[in-house]
């Protein structure tokens, strides 16, 4: 990944560097959160959607963010900030709190092995960093294959400070994952719709 493109910022560098790069954005307005967007189609299209805000997507993988930076600079859009890390991290180190207006995490991996289930992202401990970093009446909108996932996020959910929506929806993201499990005979995902109602200090 180049690091160096304006638009590009890896979690190796310094606390000022990330100050900056944020500092730049903050006159910018409504700001919104892409966890962990993969291929990218999703992020590029709601960035043509809505110019006028900016927009982050975090991966941890770096040949993703390569690969969709450069789709993104192909097609003129210039909303996209990209961040190359892990999300636990980018919320820590990169977003000031009340700074976000929406948060999407769209087939996150479910890790659906009982070993696994402490790299599961959304614990508790992170929907309350969530919190923290959305603005009043933020959402934070989760889309998962596996129902047993998404029934552990929602057992996350109690002292967050959100107000939960649950509901099965049907493929409308468009997302590599989406495409994959419509192909496999899926046709109804989990989505759990989280309103930020109380403020959570972290
Ligand atoms: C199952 S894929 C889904 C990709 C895309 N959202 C889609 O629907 O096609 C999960 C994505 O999240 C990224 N990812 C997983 N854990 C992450 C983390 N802790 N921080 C940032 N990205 C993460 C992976 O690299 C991968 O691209």
């Amino acid at each position: 990944m180049d690091n160096t493109s304006p638009l590009c910022v890896n979690h190796a560098v310094t606390t000022d560097q990330k100050k900056n790069f944020y500092d730049n954005l903050i006159a910018t307005g409504t700001i919104e959160v892409e966890i962990g967007f993969g291929d990218g189609d999703y992020l590029i299209s709601r960035a043509r959607t809505y110019p006028e805000r900016t927009f982050f997507g975090i991966e941890h993988k770096p040949s993703l963010i390569a690969g969709v930076s450069k789709k993104a600079a192909s097609l003129n859009v210039d909303n996209i900030r990209f961040f190359q890390s892990c999300a636990k991290d980018a919320f820590n180190d990169l977003f000031t709190s009340c700074s976000i207006s929406r948060v999407y995490a769209l087939f996150p991996d479910p890790w659906p092995k009982r070993k696994h289930i402490k790299y599961r992202l959304f614990s508790s401990s992170y929907l309350r960093l969530l919190n923290n970093r959305l603005v009043p009446e933020g959402e934070a909108l989760i889309v998962t294959d596996s129902s047993d996932y998404g029934r552990w996020i929602v057992k996350q959910t109690p002292d967050t400070g959100f107000e939960v929506e649950c509901s099965m929806v049907p493929p409308q993201f468009n997302t590599r994952f989406e495409r994959k499990w419509i192909v496999q005979g899926y046709h109804d995902f989990f989505q759990i719709l989280l309103k930020k109602r109380d403020h959570i200090e972290t």
